[in-house]
C-alpha cells in the first residue's frame, strides 16, 4: 500500500495510568501500528492488556503520555481542545460494548441527537441511516422496546450517521447472541462494503477477529505478531 492510503499511523506511543503516588502503571509501552483507508482492522489480546486504552486515545477520548497519532498526516494531538472535539465529532464514530442509547428517547431521535452537535443532523438522513441497518420499522421504539441485536444496531447507525471516515468499536458484538453478533458482524462487513469506512474493532470473538483484513495483537503493552 502507499502513503496515500494510510489513514492513521501510531509511532512509540505511551500511556500509564497513576496508580498511588510513587506508582504508575504503564500500559501502552510504545505503540506502532497503522491503519490504511477502508480496511477492517481487528485489535485482539487478553483482558487488562490495553485494548480499549489503545481505541480511546485513536478515538481522542484520552491523550497519550508521549508519542504521536497521525490521522491523514496530521498530528492530532497538537490541535487545541476545541478543534480536537471538532475533528472527533466530524472524523470519528463509537460503537461501544452496551449500546448507550438514551432510554427516554426513540431509535429515531437516538439516532438523531448524537449527531446534532457537530450540527449536520437531520431526519431523513437519521431515517436513512436506519433503513441502512434494517430498522426503519422500529424507528419510533424506545430502547427498552427493542431486542439487543436491534438496540446495538440503532447504535451503528448513530455511529454512522455523520460519515466519519474511522469507525471505532469496542467489543461491538461483547454483549451479544451469536445470532445476533452475526447480524451485527455482517451489518458492519455491508457497511464498509457500501460507504468505504475504515473500522478498528476491538474484539474476543475469534470468528470475527478471523474475517476481519488484519489482526493487531497487543500483549505486554506492545503490538505482536
Ligand atoms: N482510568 C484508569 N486508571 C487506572 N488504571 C486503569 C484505568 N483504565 C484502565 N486501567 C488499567 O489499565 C489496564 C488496561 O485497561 P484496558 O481497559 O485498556 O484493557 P482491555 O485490554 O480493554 O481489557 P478488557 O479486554 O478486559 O476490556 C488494565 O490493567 C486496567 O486495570
Ligand atoms: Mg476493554
Amino acid at each position: 500500500m502507499n502513503s496515500n492510503d494510510l489513514l492513521i499511523n501510531v509511532a512509540e506511543l505511551k500511556k500509564s495510568y497513576k496508580v498511588t503516588d510513587e506508582n504508575r502503571l504503564e500500559v501502552l509501552k510504545g505503540i506502532n501500528l497503522e491503519i490504511y483507508k477502508g480496511e477492517i482492522a481487528a485489535i485482539v489480546g487478553k483482558s487488562g492488556a490495553g485494548k480499549s486504552t489503545l481505541l480511546h486515545i485513536l478515538g481522542t477520548l484520552d491523550k497519550p503520555d508521549s508519542g504521536t497519532v497521525s490521522f491523514e498526516n496530521e498530528n492530532i494531538f497538537e490541535k487545541k481542545d476545541k478543534q480536537l472535539s471538532e475533528f472527533r465529532s466530524r472524523s470519528i464514530g463509537f460503537i461501544f460494548q452496551f449500546h448507550h442509547l438514551l432510554p427516554e428517547f426513540t431509535a429515531l431521535e437516538n439516532v438523531m441527537i448524537s449527531s446534532m452537535i457537530s450540527g449536520i443532523s437531520d431526519k431523513n438522513k437519521a431515517e436513512e441511516a436506519l433503513e441502512e441497518v434494517g430498522l426503519k420499522d422500529r424507528k419510533n421504539h424506545k430502547p427498552s422496546e427493542l431486542s439487543g441485536g436491534e438496540a446495538q444496531r440503532v447504535a451503528i447507525a448513530r455511529a454512522l450517521i455523520n460519515s466519519p471516515k474511522l469507525v471505532l468499536a469496542d467489543e461491538p458484538t461483547g454483549n451479544l447472541d451469536s445470532e445476533n453478533a452475526d447480524s451485527v458482524i455482517d451489518l458492519i462487513f455491508r457497511l464498509r462494503e457500501k460507504f468505504g469506512q475504515t473500522f478498528v474493532i476491538v474484539t474476543h470473538n475469534e470468528e470475527f477477529a478471523g474475517r476481519c483484513d488484519r489482526i493487531i495483537k497487543l500483549n505486554d503493552g506492545i503490538v505482536v505478531n
